[in-house]
């Protein structure tokens, strides 16, 4: 069995800032109240008509691929992590494929939203340690700005989310004493509605009862997307906020110590870890529990908002180009998102 290294990373952000301040201009809110809640500066927008997840994702890949001294042709698998595809079909894994003209390779899209760049690097692993592939490369990119509710109804939820992609390229180790040591993945299924986006969506479920008395006024081509469900704001994103906090302050140090006792490391043997970028104050709370120091703990999310699939990814690219991840450094990435999903994946760089 091969162990998987990350062989190149890269990272793509909009050039568009938008700050809390902008925000205000939409909605009743505060750059007081977003910082204190959030540690949130400011997010990046992508353009509207030129950037979509799929090319945030390419130019990413592209960094990332020279930086591990290949070319797209060398690439033998896709895999993308997002919640905000290009099309609701097909995925921006042959979006992908196309625009860096590879080869007739396989595509997989990883739908598990902050959680996806974990799971994505979770199944790039087992196919490298396999031996199946040599050279895949994995993407995290999402552009929540096309679909945000700009009113103060959305306003829980707008002010968090920001675009950007991260990809890596995964290759086998030369030796085992480098690279991904183990990766763990979750979900809590019973918690699924509470940070969701319900339409578009094939559902007619026990809870969206009222939703089902509006099917009976909707033309059959509505109910995909009704009316009644656009005035009910479920084209976007709902979130318990409250609860998604409770949640991932306990889930996330508890993947980062199963990651470190499947290995016989503590957590003071962290050298980095780089927490999902959903919340700085859900950071300092894993931070705290773990009893790691700051210069163990990777932050961005006061200049990126969080970034969802791509939020690892960009952390991770930038505290290797800030020279805060180093060779054999020993690096935790941890996850939490809806689904719930949460997972940590464990390397030595
Ligand atoms: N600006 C100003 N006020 C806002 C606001 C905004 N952007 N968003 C919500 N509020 C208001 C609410 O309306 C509420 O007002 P009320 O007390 O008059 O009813 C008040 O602020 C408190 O709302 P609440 O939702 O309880 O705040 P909170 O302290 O839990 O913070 C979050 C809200 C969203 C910042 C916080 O719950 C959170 O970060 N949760 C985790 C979210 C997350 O990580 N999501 C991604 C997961 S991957």
């Amino acid at each position: 069995m091969f162990r998987t290294i990350i062989a190149g990373i890269g990272k793509y952000v909009p050039e568009n800032i938008v700050t809390n301040s902008d925000l205000q201009k939409y909605m009743d809110t505060s750059d007081e109240w977003i910082q204190e809640r959030t540690g949130i500066k400011e997010r990046r927008y992508a353009d509207r008509t030129s950037e979509t997840t799929t090319t945030m994702g390419v130019e990413a890949a592209r960094i990332a691929i020279e930086r591990a001294g290949t070319t797209p042709q060398d690439i033998d698998f896709i895999i993308f992590a997002t919640l905000s595809p290009d099309y609701y079909f097909p995925g921006c894994g042959v979006l992908t494929q196309r625009a860096l003209k590879m080869k007739e390779i396989g595509a997989l899209d990883v739908r598990n939203q902050c959680s996806g760049f974990v799971y994505a690097l979770s199944v790039g692993d087992q196919y490298i340690r396999s031996g199946m592939y040599k050279n895949i490369l994995v993407i995290g990119s999402d552009k929540h700005s096309f679909g945000l509710d700009f009113s103060t109804r959305g306003r829980n939820v707008s002010v968090i989310f920001g675009d950007g992609a991260g990809a890596v390229v995964l290759q086998p180790a030369e030796d085992d004493t480098r690279g991904i040591l183990s990766t763990h993945l979750h979900c809590d299924g019973e918690s699924a509605e509470l940070l969701a986006m319900y339409n578009p969506g094939t559902h007619a479920n026990h809870w969206l009862d009222q939703q089902l008395a509006d099917f009976d006024n909707a033309e059959i081509g509505e109910m995909f997307m009704s009316h009644a469900m656009i005035d009910k704001a479920q084209n976007f994103p709902f979130m318990d906020g409250p609860s998604v906090f409770k949640k991932a302050v306990v889930k996330i140090p508890e993947t980062v110590m199963e990651a470190l006792d499947t290995n016989s490391l503590r957590p003071s043997d962290i050298d980095m870890l780089i927490p999902h970028q959903a919340n700085l104050r859900i950071s300092q709370f894993v931070q705290q529990k773990l009893g790691l120091g700051d210069d163990q703990v990777y932050n961005n999310i006061q200049r990126y908002g969080n970034t969802t699939s791509a939020s690892i990814p960009i952390a991770l690219c930038e505290a290797w180009e800030q020279g805060k991840v180093k060779e054999r450094d020993l690096v935790c990435l941890a996850s939490f998102g809806s689904g719930f999903t949460w997972g940590s994946a464990l390397l030595r760089w």
